[in-house]
Formats: C-alpha cells, structure tokens, sequence
C-alpha cells in the first residue's frame, strides 16, 4: 500500500490506496451534505424522544407525545360505529318512502345494500344484478312479483316458493309431465307464445290451436294479452325478456315441466335494516 500524498492535478490528498497504478482521492464530502446528514441526527433523536420509538424489554418507549397509531384508528372506529347506529336507528323507524325521500338516509341505505348484495345475493343474481338463466335480471324493470319497493321488500323477506310460510308462491303447472296436454298441443302453444313476442314460428305451425290452448290453460295465469300476472309470479311472455330461453326446446321444456324457481327468504337471516337497504338498492337497480 503506498503513503498518502498530495495529488499533483486536482491539489488534494489522496487515501492512499492503490490499484494497478490508479490512486483514489480523499475528496472531502460537500458541505451542504455534511449539515443535512447532521440535521438528520438532530431529528432522529428529537423524534425518539417525542415520538414511540424504541423497543424495550417487555414494551415500547412510548414518547413524551405517547401517540399510538392504533389507538387512533380505535377512536375512528368508534366514531363511526356511533354514526352508523344513529343512520341505522333512523333507517330501522323509516319507511321505504321516507328513505327514499331523505338523501343522507338514501346513500347510507344505497352503500349498505350494495355491500350486502355482493355479499348475499350476487351468486344468484350477478354481481351487478344481471341475472342467468333461472335466475332473473334485477335491472332491467322487467318484474315478475312486482318492482315497487314494497313488492320487493317482500320478495327478499320472505323468498319464493321457499319454506317460509309468508313466501310468495304460484307454480306453473307440468302440462306434458302431468298430460294435461299433448305434445302436439304444446308445441302449438309454444308456437303461439313464442308469436307473442314477435319470433318466428315453425313452418306449419298451428297458431290458431296454440293460441285456442293458450286461453283455455295459460290465460289465468299470463294473462288474456300474455302480459303476465305478478300475483303469481308469471311472467310477461310479450316483452322479449326470458327467463329460461327464447329458443323453441326451452319454451315446449317449459310448458311440459312448469313449476319455478326458487328463492330463500332472508327475514331470519338479515337484520332488518339490511333488507330495506336492500329494497332500496335493488329498486334503484331497474325500480318500476
Ligand atoms: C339461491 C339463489 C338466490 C339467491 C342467493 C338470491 N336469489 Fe333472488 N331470486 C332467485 C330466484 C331463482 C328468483 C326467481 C324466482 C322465480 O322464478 O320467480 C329470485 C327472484 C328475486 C326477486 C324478484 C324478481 C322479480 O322479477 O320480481 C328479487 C327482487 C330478488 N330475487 C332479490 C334478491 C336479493 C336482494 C337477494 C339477496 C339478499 C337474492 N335475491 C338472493 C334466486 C336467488
Ligand atoms: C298457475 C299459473 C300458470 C299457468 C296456468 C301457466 N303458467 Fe307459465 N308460468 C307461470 C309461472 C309462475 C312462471 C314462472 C316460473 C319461474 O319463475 O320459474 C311461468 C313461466 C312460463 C314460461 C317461461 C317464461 C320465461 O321467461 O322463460 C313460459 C314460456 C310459460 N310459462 C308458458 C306457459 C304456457 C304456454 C302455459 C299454458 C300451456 C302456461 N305457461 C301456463 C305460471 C303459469
């Protein structure tokens, strides 16, 4: 290792260290530098004496300011628990109506309800509720048991055809499984219903038959004009928008095993102010 010396170009010393004839200089650090990494001490040692900051033994040094981020997070929370169980005690008195009406109680309703929607009713429904098949679309103000507030409530309180007793019910009767009708009769009906909504119809279709079929046996319940009945849950078989399929097999498979779907009631498994929440919001979704 050769000596320190004075480097002949730049005037300053160098380390001493050398490699293959490269020196290294000992080129001293800036001064701006120098007094921030300074400043940077003198900070650190106020803040770990206002600050927690070191840990001990069997604890922390908690700082003469004794800050703790979770106690922090305790008080909001607190704070929030408190704001949500006076929104929730206004909801609990309110009436749809009044929800509706107020727009604090609206958004609170509206947030709690999509929240509870993902959560309860999404993998049924579809995330944004859009449906499947079986399963009906919620947005699109094409309603079977009704689309008011009020109607919806009751839909989610007590489900249908569920083992609830207050459960809406009204089963489309199995007219080729219970050979109520034969399967010419009910292609022809499916002809005509299909007809209804403006799809075409197989060549040599007898629609004057299935239209005759359909108001002897369907009528009571999809009404004369085939726009359905809410009262018993059938549905517009006019409006283009299927339940189970468009598609002449899912119509005659529809007419020859009837029945329907079933949803479970949430009245024992909600509280009440999250089922009005989710009247609200479903409402807003496709609300007619
Ligand atoms: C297990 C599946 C399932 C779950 C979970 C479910 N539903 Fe349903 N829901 C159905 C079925 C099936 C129907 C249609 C029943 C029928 O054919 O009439 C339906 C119908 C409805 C209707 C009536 C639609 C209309 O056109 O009148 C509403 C409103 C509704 N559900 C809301 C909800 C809400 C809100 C939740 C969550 C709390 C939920 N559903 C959870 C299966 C489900
Ligand atoms: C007792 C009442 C009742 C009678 C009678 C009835 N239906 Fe239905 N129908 C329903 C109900 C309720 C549904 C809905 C089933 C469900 O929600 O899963 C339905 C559903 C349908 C569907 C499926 C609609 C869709 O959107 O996918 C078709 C098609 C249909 N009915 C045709 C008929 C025809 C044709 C007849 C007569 C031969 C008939 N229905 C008689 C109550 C009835």
């Amino acid at each position: 290792m050769a000596d320190k010396e004075i480097d002949r170009v730049s005037g300053t010393e160098t380390t001493g260290h050398e490699w293959d004839g490269l020196k290294e200089l000992n080129t001293p650090l800036p001064r701006w530098w120098l007094w921030t990494f300074y400043a940077t001490i003198v900070w650190a040692v106020f803040y770990w004496i206002l600050m927690p900051s070191w840990p001990l033994v069997n604890d922390y040094a908690r700082g003469i300011r004794g800050q703790s981020q979770r106690a922090i997070v305790m008080e909001q929370v607190a704070a929030l628990k408190d704001m949500r169980a006076r929104t929730g005690a206004a909801l609990a008195d309110a009436s749809l109506q009044d929800i509706q009406a107020d727009p604090g109680l609206l958004d609170f309703a509206m947030a709690n309800g999509r929240a509870a929607f993902g959560d309860n009713c999404a993998p049924c429904h579809g995330a944004g509720g859009g449906g499947a098949v079986g399963y009906p679309n919620l947005v699109d103000d094409s309603w079977l048991w009704g689309g008011d507030p009020d109607a919806i409530h009751q839909t989610i309180l007590y489900g249908i055809r569920s083992a609830h007793e207050e459960t809406r019910f009204g089963d489309m009767p199995a007219f080729g499984r219970d050979e109520l009708l034969d399967s010419g009769q009910i292609r022809s009906a499916a002809n005509y219903v299909r007809s209804l909504s403006g799809l075409d119809t197989e060549a040599g279709a007898d629609l004057a038959g299935g239209e005759a079929v359909y108001l002897d046996n369907c009528a009571v319940c999809h009404g004369d004009d085939g726009k359905g009945m809410q009262e018993v849950g059938a549905p517009n078989l006019t409006d283009g928008i299927w339940l189970y399929g468009s598609d002449l097999d899912t119509v005659v498979h529809r007419i020859r095993v009837g029945g329907g779907g079933v949803m479970p009631p949430w009245v024992d498994r909600l509280d009440p102010v999250t089922i009005k929440s989710l009247a609200v919001y479903v409402h807003s979704l496709g609300g007619g």
